[in-house]
């Protein structure tokens, strides 16, 4: 495992886009799974301003999100549809048939999850898997307590989780309570993977997820066992390392 440590989110930004970049520079067809969440948005960002200033040409990727709740319709200000679309899609020009999202209201959930996960086996796996953490060690939305072989599936949010995001909803109530995510063997199954850490608030689980032990408890735990692992943190996440 390779750990950048980086001043500030900014700075984490910037390797981030690097990274990615080099990956599409070094693959242009490269399959890339994507995080949501506060932590990615300078990445995508940084990202955008590379296509723009026709630095990096984004036209033969594929994208795979971690995550969407269940139960938002895509156009939903707060699905991760939208999201993506402010943050990548739009503003990279992505075509529609490169990116892929798991749907909000798919009528048959499990009918969902199953043929995300044939999607990206048949688009040839994850080259490379970018994640944030969250404050309870998820990765997508693979809660405490998930199963380490776990494939795309629905899950019922935790309330600590619930909380996290309630920020970017009117209120509490407005969270959804359920949502569709890859699983932690969807994630480990990726060919590499990116973490980025930033804030004060990640500094005790990213500790525990890099040095403490392999426990369905901190899913995040389950990086270790991948061969190509980098983590990007920023100064404050990185006092207990
Ligand atoms: C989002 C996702 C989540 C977030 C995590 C951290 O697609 O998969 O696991 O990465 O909740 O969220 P932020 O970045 O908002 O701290």
């Amino acid at each position: 495992m390779k750990i950048i440590k980086v001043a500030t989110p900014e700075e984490g930004a910037i390797k981030a886009a690097e990274i990615v970049l080099n990956q599409i520079k070094h693959k242009p067809a490269s399959v890339l799974g994507l995080p949501t969440g506060g932590t990615p948005v300078g990445m995508y960002a940084k990202i955008a301003e590379a296509v723009k200033a026709k630095k990096a040409d984004l036209s033969k990727i594929t994208t795979f999100n971690l995550d969407e709740y269940y139960g938002l319709p895509k156009q939903d200000a707060q699905s991760y549809y939208t999201f993506m679309d402010v943050n990548l899609y739009t503003p990279c020009a992505l075509r529609p048939d490169q990116t892929h999202i798991p749907s909000g209201t798919a009528p048959d959930a499990e009918a969902e999850v199953k043929a995300y996960e044939v999607a990206i086996v048949k688009a040839g796996g994850i080259d490379l898997q970018v994640l944030g953490i969250g404050g309870n060690g998820h990765i997508g939305f693979n809660e405490p307590g998930t199963d380490p072989k776990s494939r795309t599936h629905v899950v019922k949010l935790t309330q600590n989780t619930r909380e996290a995001n309630a920020r970017f909803f009117n209120s509490l109530e407005e969270v959804p309570t359920e949502a569709m995510t890859m699983g932690i063997q969807t994630i480990l199954s990726s060919k590499s993977i990116l973490m980025l850490a930033f804030g004060a608030n990640k500094a005790d689980i990213l500790f525990e997820a890099l040095k403490g032990p392999i426990t369905p408890q901190n899913p995040a735990s389950f990086l270790q066992r991948h061969p190509d692992v980098t983590v990007i943190a920023d100064q404050a996440a990185v006092t207990r390392l």
